[in-house]
């Protein structure tokens, strides 16, 4: 079977969502940003921090490609994957890219006191987070075969997202 691939903004409930639909499928569930952080034996932000951006997002190009190759798994993006041309073209096609959709209110709440992502350490972190989600909402849309609202439970999310699977 193909792949269920999870993307949408930060902190809208892939890792969470991804792991439910584990618990509901025969799918191996696998957090891209975990797995380069496992080949790297480094944290996302040591990566940003020792190497920079660019380094990463290359990173997360070879997770995607590698990820491809692999079957019956539900992949939970990093927020950025998905608006890079090269990662939607690893997956178009192949796998099922669903989009959690979420408020970006929402968003903001949950992510208020995250120390983990480093685009969002810095002293205006709304803004910035806003400035991001207006420019990015547009390519997951173009990205994703499915949109699913991500405002649910993670449950109800993943019973979602495993039936839209189903009837595409
Ligand atoms: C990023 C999102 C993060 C992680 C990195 C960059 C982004 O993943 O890949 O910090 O550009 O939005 P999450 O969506 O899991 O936070």
């Amino acid at each position: 079977m193909n792949n269920i691939v999870l993307c949408g903004f930060m902190g809208c409930g892939k890792t969470t969502v991804g792991k439910n639909i584990e618990r509901i499928t025969d799918r191996k569930f696998i957090d891209m940003d975990a797995f380069i952080e496992q080949k790297q034996n480094m944290t996302v932000s040591e990566i940003f921090d020792k190497y920079g951006e660019q380094s990463f997002r290359d990173m997360e190009f070879e997770a995607c490609k590698e990820l491809a190759q692999m079957n019956n798994l539900i992949i939970a993006s990093g927020g950025g994957a998905f608006t890079f041309e090269r990662n939607v073209n690893v997956f178009k096609g192949i796998d099922k890219i669903v989009l959690l959709d979420i408020p970006l209110e929402a968003i903001k709440f949950r992510l208020r006191n995250d120390t983990k992502r480093p685009l969002l350490q810095r002293p205006d972190k709304d803004k910035a987070m806003e400035e991001l989600y207006n420019k990015r909402l547009p390519l997951y849309k173009s990205a994703a075969d499915i949109v699913i609202s991500g405002k649910g439970t993670p449950k109800k999310t993943a019973e979602a997202i495993v039936e839209a699977v189903r009837q595409k």
